[in-house]
């Protein structure tokens, strides 16, 4: 077991070596890298195959110890290649003249090689007494230095400063160099050896003496084989045509010369693949992470291990349990996330609900609540029963939201629905039609004016609904329609019998009359028709709306307004002097039973000319003594002679052009009264209410309605006095 994990330990150890050396390599891939100790990195190369072209091929010659390596396309050996310079350092021989038993090496020749003599790191460097060498390219002098003849300062001075030994810079691209030597003096045969060479400038500073390199026979001196503009060929510019840059993948070319690999990587960047990515990790001195490394291609990122806190490379301990405070923090986070949802969403139902009172409160405003409820507390002697103020709600439900089906009617005042309270009553529900501030106002003054009143013979008001975008009125439900159905008789198959209309015409009387001076403060109608009387269960009369009645306090005889109301029952003194009285809702009335008495309409066209209105048709048919012709039928037939005359004159009289000479409501009232109780005839059936109302103590009654429902003394006191005259005929 032990051997087994050991040899799995080395195994490993050697994969790693192995690949990494693989990484690492310069050469081309299968391709011997070094020639003893020296590397020869691609474009170099150790055989054809290995080499970018012949000019980079290698040899290395194995028969010496160590090997030796040259490059035979300048037939130099080679001692280093360095690819971040782009050069290689070769063995240069020495030439010299004049000297026994020296054997010259032949000229070093680059032409037709992308090599040349690097004017940065070589000298030419020539020895000798009196020596004057000169390089020579094409044939003419490129340059040169002379070297004088001191016996004594060959050994005092180690350095090269003209006195026997000289050093010039070269051009740049020097590529050939032919060494002339001239002796300026005859300095005899010993010290006739005159030396010149090229050398690598920093190798020759570091020889003890210089004149060492003279016994040499060959020095190191440093050629570059990257010229500028090279970066897309390998040898000689041109030679080898490339579009694209010899540098491989993560390298580049700097300066249009050299190839580098990019940051992070490191390689040959000459090769395809030769820059390979850095192993920051591995090397401590190339990463800053003070815990984890972790590599990526180019780079490395730093972590840290669970309980630490990372800052940039470095690594904080934290305080506590990290993964618990964590799951605290998410938990907290998670738990405040919900309660803010729920407090969002709560604080939109409440914005919802406060827009929404809002909105109702703005409808209440503007549909005049403020008015009506001034109107209402500052009301005389309170109201008979309290006015509700019905929320939308109620009324939304009671109509079925506002339901097609329940629509009763429709006008210009709005439409009416009936519906149903929560309480079982059964309601009209008026959705008035508020176009202007007017039509606010007469909306109100109905409102005003219907909950000072408590007749039975007045459609009472149970209350309204400010709340929504229209004012809506609630009245209780009149089944029966309205008196015109009854009298324009085409598809109603009831027809009112003469006492029946006897009766209604005094019951609107009777209403009248309260209104005019029963009630708190006059309320003048001033829209008497018989559209406006409805008809309940019984057919006894109601008189509804009140838009645009007016109340005017009790010394006011007249009140001056524009002039409303319909035509054809309208007063033509008011119509011409503006001047509302009592007697405008006289002569009104006064129309309503000329067409209870004749069956015909206010307004006809059938009729002549100066007929065309009821009342002055009426009025003639009077004054030529001919009215029986214009009663109708079923009233005539019903009716006594006396009671129909008693009642046609009374019209005459309410139809009095003067109105002052109008009789008041209240006489109106009587004279009807007295007019039915001589029409009843013992046998003639009456429904039980009429009789009890005929019959039952006046006083007890009306005391008892008024008593009951309302607490001021005053009123019940006028109601005594009007109504009991009424009652005892
Ligand atoms: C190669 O080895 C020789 C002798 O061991 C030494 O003089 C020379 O400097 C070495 N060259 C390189 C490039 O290391
Ligand atoms: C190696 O060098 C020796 C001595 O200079 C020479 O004779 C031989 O031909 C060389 N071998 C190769 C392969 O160049
Ligand atoms: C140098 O070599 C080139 C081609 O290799 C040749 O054309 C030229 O003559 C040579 N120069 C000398 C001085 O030998
Ligand atoms: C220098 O050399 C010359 C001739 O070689 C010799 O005569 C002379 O004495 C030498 N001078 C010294 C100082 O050694
Ligand atoms: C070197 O230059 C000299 C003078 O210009 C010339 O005579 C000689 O032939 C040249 N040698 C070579 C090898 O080119
Ligand atoms: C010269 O000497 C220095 C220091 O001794 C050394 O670092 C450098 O490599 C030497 N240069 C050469 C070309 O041998
Ligand atoms: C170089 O350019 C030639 C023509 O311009 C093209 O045919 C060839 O594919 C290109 N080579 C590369 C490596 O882009
Ligand atoms: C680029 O090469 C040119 C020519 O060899 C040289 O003059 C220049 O200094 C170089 N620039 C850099 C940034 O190496």
């Amino acid at each position: 077991m032990a051997i087994q994990r050991v040899l799995r330990f080395l195994l490993a150890l050697w994969l790693a070596k192995a690949s990494a050396e693989a990484a690492s390599s310069v050469a081309k891939p299968g391709c011997q890298d070094t020639c003893a100790n020296i590397t020869i990195p691609y474009p170099f190369g150790v055989g054809l195959e290995c080499a970018a072209d012949d000019t980079f091929l290698v040899t290395c010659n194995t028969s010496f110890n160590p090997p030796r390596a040259f490059v035979p396309s300048i037939n130099l050996e080679l001692l280093d290649v360095s690819l971040s310079q782009g050069t290689i350092r070769v063995n240069n021989p020495v030439i010299a003249a004049d000297c026994p038993g020296w054997y010259n090496d032949p000229n070093v020749n680059l032409t037709g090689s992308p090599f040349t003599f690097s004017d940065t790191y070589n000298r030419f460097t020539a020895m000798g007494c009196n020596n004057l060498a000169v390089i020579n390219w094409g044939g003419a002098p490129v340059g040169g230095c002379m070297s004088f003849c001191q016996n004594a300062t060959e050994t005092r001075n180690g350095g090269c400063y003209g006195i026997n030994c000289c050093q010039t810079t070269i051009p740049r691209y020097l590529k050939f160099v032919n060494t002339t030597f001239t002796s300026i003096y005859d300095s005899g045969n010993r010290e006739a050896c005159k030396y010149g060479f090229m050398v690598e400038q920093e190798w020759f500073t570091n020889l003890t003496s210089p004149y060492t390199a003279s016994t040499m026979l060959r020095v190191p001196a440093v050629l570059g084989w990257r010229t500028n503009g090279m970066c897309k060929s390998l040898g000689m510019s041109g030679s080898t045509s490339a579009n694209s840059s010899v540098c491989g993948a993560n390298a580049f070319c700097s300066n249009g010369t050299l190839c580098y690999c990019t940051s992070g990587y490191d390689g040959n960047p000459y090769l395809a693949d030769g820059c390979q990515d850095i192993d920051e990790c591995a090397d401590l001195t190339q990463n800053r992470c003070e815990k984890i490394c972790v590599n990526t291609p180019g780079s490395y990122r730093c972590s840290c291990p669970s309980g630490y806190t990372s800052l940039g490379h470095l690594c904080y301990k934290d305080n506590g349990n990290r993964s618990a405070r964590m799951a605290i923090i998410g938990t907290t986070a998670s738990i405040g996330t919900l309660l803010l949802l729920v407090g969002m969403w709560w604080l939109y139902r409440i914005m919802k609900k406060r827009k929404k009172s809002l909105l109702k409160e703005k409808f209440f405003k503007r549909n005049g609540g403020l008015l009506l409820q001034q109107q209402l507390s500052s009301g005389e002697e309170g109201n008979v029963e309290k006015t509700k103020v019905f929320t939308s709600k109620e009324l939304d439900k009671a109509t079925d939201h506002y339901n097609e089906d329940r629509i009763l009617g429709q006008g210009g005042q709005g439409t009416v629905y009936k519906g149903m309270l929560t309480d079982g009553r059964i309601v009209a529900i008026k959705k008035s039609k508020i176009e202007n501030e007017g039509k606010l106002e007469q909306f109100i003054n109905e409102v005003v004016i219907l909950s000072q009143i408590n007749h039975r013979n007045v459609v009472k008001l149970h209350g309204c609904c400010l709340e929504t975008e229209v004012p809506m009125l609630v009245y209780e439900f009149i089944p029966n329609g309205t008196l015109f159905e009854y009298i324009q008789d085409e598809h109603v198959e009831l027809l009112l019998t003469w006492e029946m209309r006897l009766r209604i015409a005094a019951e609107i009387a009777g209403a009248l009359s309260y209104l005019h001076s029963a009630a708190s403060v006059p309320i003048y109608h001033r829209d008497i028709k018989s559209t406006n009387i409805l008809l309940d269960e019984k057919y006894r009369a109601k008189v509804a709306d009140f838009g645009t009645s007016r109340s005017i306090s009790v010394d006011q005889t007249h009140l001056t307004t524009r002039v409303m109301g319909t035509f054809g029952y309208l007063d033509p003194e008011y119509f011409q002097s503006n001047q509302l009285t009592e007697k405008s809702d006289v002569y009104s009335f006064g129309v309503v039973l000329v067409e209870l008495l004749t069956g015909q309409r206010p307004i006809s066209a059938t009729r002549s000319e100066e007929a065309r209105s009821l009342a002055t048709h009426f009025l003639l048919a009077m004054a030529e003594n001919r009215v029986f012709n214009i009663i109708d039928a079923r009233v005539a037939k019903d009716g006594g002679k006396e009671e129909i005359m008693g009642a046609a004159n009374l019209a005459r009289r309410c139809l009095n052009l003067d109105g002052r000479r109008r009789p008041t409501m209240k006489e109106v009232a009587m004279e009807l009264e007295r007019l039915r109780m001589s029409n009843e005839k013992p046998t003639i059936q009456q429904d039980y209410e009429e009789v009890e109302y005929i019959a039952a103590q006046p006083s007890e009654r009306w005391d008892a309605t008024v008593t009951s429902t309302q607490s001021s003394v005053n009123h019940s006191a006028s109601f005594s006095i009007d109504i009991h005259p009424l009652l005892y005929q």
